[in-house]
């Protein structure tokens, strides 16, 4: 499985919302974890509080994995860093913060743990958030190598970013794949489209590689397929099962 791959500076198995399974997605115990399993890079979803702070956060309302309520935009920082993002999860990650995207870059830094930072707005936050997390990324991560790499679903968040922090890679965001995929990936300047395991094929892996791209594939649970997609070429894949699908699966 060693086929060098030049277009995908990044780790190959990266953990999904932080730990996958493992733990509360998109803490910094889930970021912990997947280090201490030897995982060099995550993937984490960050979107706005009220007052403008990035935070990780999946949902656009706390209820899933908090003991809060109401939509994160409607919140405050202040009220959002006061709640449990862990409980919900199990008793031993009781008290476990909402982290803010700063926090979340330390570890990451200081762990030697690489990120691709899903930018997640609130409906309606796409510029703004996509600008937010491009230009508070750039400063966190000044003179890491390498750099995170900034991905979304929102074409209008990853335009915001481009414009706000150009040198940080982009990647389109997709479920299934457009027709239009090229097109978009050149109009946004992306070098990678993260598309989901169902909707992926070895011939759409070799066009996106001759068209000078990385393809990441999402969210890989059972060994057998995240076989199939490194023999397909696949860069990197993105798992919830961190202890199935290892670091040394690639
Ligand atoms: O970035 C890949 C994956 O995280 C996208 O789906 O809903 O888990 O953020 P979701
Ligand atoms: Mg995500």
């Amino acid at each position: 499985m060693n086929v060098p791959r030049p277009l995908w500076p990044y780790p190959r198995i990266v953990a999904h919302r932080g730990g996958g399974l493992l733990a509360p997605e998109n803490t910094l115990a889930a970021i912990r974890l997947a280090r201490n399993l030897g995982f060099t890079g995550v993937e984490f979803d960050v979107k706005l509080t009220g007052d403008g702070v990035p935070v990780l956060m999946h949902d656009d309302t706390l209820e899933r994995t908090t003991d809060g309520s109401g939509a994160v935009a409607d919140a405050s920082y202040q009220e959002i860093a006061k709640l449990d993002a862990g409980s919900w999860f199990g008793n031993e990650f009781g008290g476990e913060p909402v982290p803010s995207f700063a926090a979340a870059s330390a570890l990451c830094r200081e762990a030697g743990v690489w990120a691709n930072i899903e930018i997640k707005p609130s409906p309606g936050q796409e510029r703004e958030t996509g600008e937010a997390v491009a230009r508070t990324a750039k400063l966190l991560w000044t003179g890491s190598h390498p750099l995170p790499l900034l991905s979304s679903f929102s074409a209008l968040a990853l335009e915001a970013a481009a414009v706000e922090s150009p040198e940080l890679p982009r990647a389109l965001l997709v479920v299934e794949v457009p027709p239009n995929w090229l097109a978009q990936l050149d109009r946004l300047q992306c070098v990678a489209l993260h598309v989901s395991h169902r909707y992926l094929d070895a011939a759409l892996v070799k066009a996106v590689h001759d068209a000078g791209r990385g393809v990441l594939t999402y969210t890989v649970n059972d060994s057998e397929t995240a076989l199939d997609m490194l023999e397909w070429g696949v860069d990197a894949l993105v798992t919830d099962q961190l202890d199935a699908i290892t670091p040394a699966f690639a």
